[in-house]
């Protein structure tokens, strides 16, 4: 069994039962969440969040989370933290993690958070680049949890873009046994490594096809996210032309398990990727997705700290005793 992680990066190489404990520790701080009994595991402690682009859900849930924990939070932004500006990156993350007990980075580069990892003896989370978004995965498979379906056990259907939430739900798919189904126009393929990779290790199997209904059906889940990403903006109008077809509306749901749940990250580009019928009907579970992502990045914080204590505790024992100067 590998060692708990310290940081959040990606999803590749999780265990499932450090994500299976994630969630019970994740349902625990919800259901004491406001009373006397609430834990304030970060009382003195802040935590550094990193926003080069813009965020509600993500931002807020970070910045509740800590409160909730006891903890405060201080932001940055470009302008103190970025690979060209004043500092190196290794000197941020040394200068971060001896005042803050967490960094949290939403960024464009994947690398950014790479470094910043290697070089923080505080945990980093990654918090969206354009490589991938663990957190909302991790949170959207607690969601499902939740929501009382097996993600053993069922089969979702990816409409859209091959972004950075795609590529972690195909990290996802050497964790959980899910079967993923992806409709992508050519051109919007996810990254073919990990594509390959999730082809290779997923049990539940994971494929794509060209037609979104035949993605969609049988579905138990139905996922799609915007077609112009943060940072793709002036490439949006090309972009719906080469989407089209792939909305997410109520013919294309039909062909889904009657059960079947619809999820979106947020935020929406309503009339582009998903209808309002759909999105707003009674199979979406949009909000709940954003809700847990509090839950989940609460107890995502508290594993991260204890792994780094534990962490810090072994390095303390396995260090040779100090020297001490003749005559001191
Ligand atoms: N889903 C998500 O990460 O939302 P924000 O971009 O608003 O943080
Ligand atoms: N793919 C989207 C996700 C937003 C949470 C983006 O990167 O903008």
């Amino acid at each position: 069994m590998s060692p708990a992680p310290v940081h959040l990066i990606d999803l590749s190489g999780l265990e499932k039962s450090w994500v299976l404990d994630l969630f019970e520790e994740a349902d625990r701080l919800r259901l004491v969440r406001g009373t006397r009994n609430a834990p304030r595991p970060f009382a003195g402690r802040t935590a550094a969040l990193v926003f080069h682009k813009p965020s509600l859900r993500t931002r807020v849930s970070f910045t509740i989370g800590m409160h909730d924990l006891g903890g405060d939070v201080v932001e940055l932004s470009i302008a103190e933290v970025s690979e060209t500006g004043r500092e190196s990156l290794p000197d941020v993350a040394r200068s971060l993690s001896g005042m803050c007990g967490l960094i949290v980075v939403r960024t464009f580069a994947h690398r950014i958070v790479q470094t910043l990892a290697e070089h923080s003896s505080a945990p980093v989370i990654n918090a969206l680049t354009d490589f991938s978004h663990p957190c909302q995965v991790l949170a959207d498979l607690y969601t499902l949890k939740r929501a009382g379906r097996d993600v053993d056990a069922i089969n979702i259907a990816w409409i859209g873009d091959g972004n950075n939430v795609l590529h972690s739900w195909l990290q996802a798919s050497h964790i959980f046994d899910f079967s993923l189904s992806i409709a992508v126009p050519d051109g919007f393929e996810p990254d073919g490594g990990l594509f390959i990779e999730a082809e290779r290790h997923s049990k539940g199997g994971v494929r794509r096809v060209r037609d979104p209904r035949e993605a969609v059906a049988g579905a138990d889940v139905v996922y799609t996210d915007t077609w112009t990403s943060m940072g793709q903006e002036k490439d949006a109008d090309w972009r719906r032309v080469m989407f089209a077809g792939m909305t997410v509306n109520e013919s294309l749901m039909a062909l889904a398990k009657p059960d079947a749940l619809f999820m979106h990250c947020l935020p929406a580009h309503r009339g582009e990727e998903v209808t309002n019928e759909v999105i707003d009907g009674p199979q979406s579970i949009v909000v709940a997705q954003a809700e847990n992502r509090l839950h989940l990045q609460k107890g995502l914080m508290v594993a991260l700290m204890r792994a780094t204590e534990v962490k810090k505790r072994t390095v303390r024992k396995s260090a040779p005793a100090p020297v001490v100067p003749a005559g001191a």
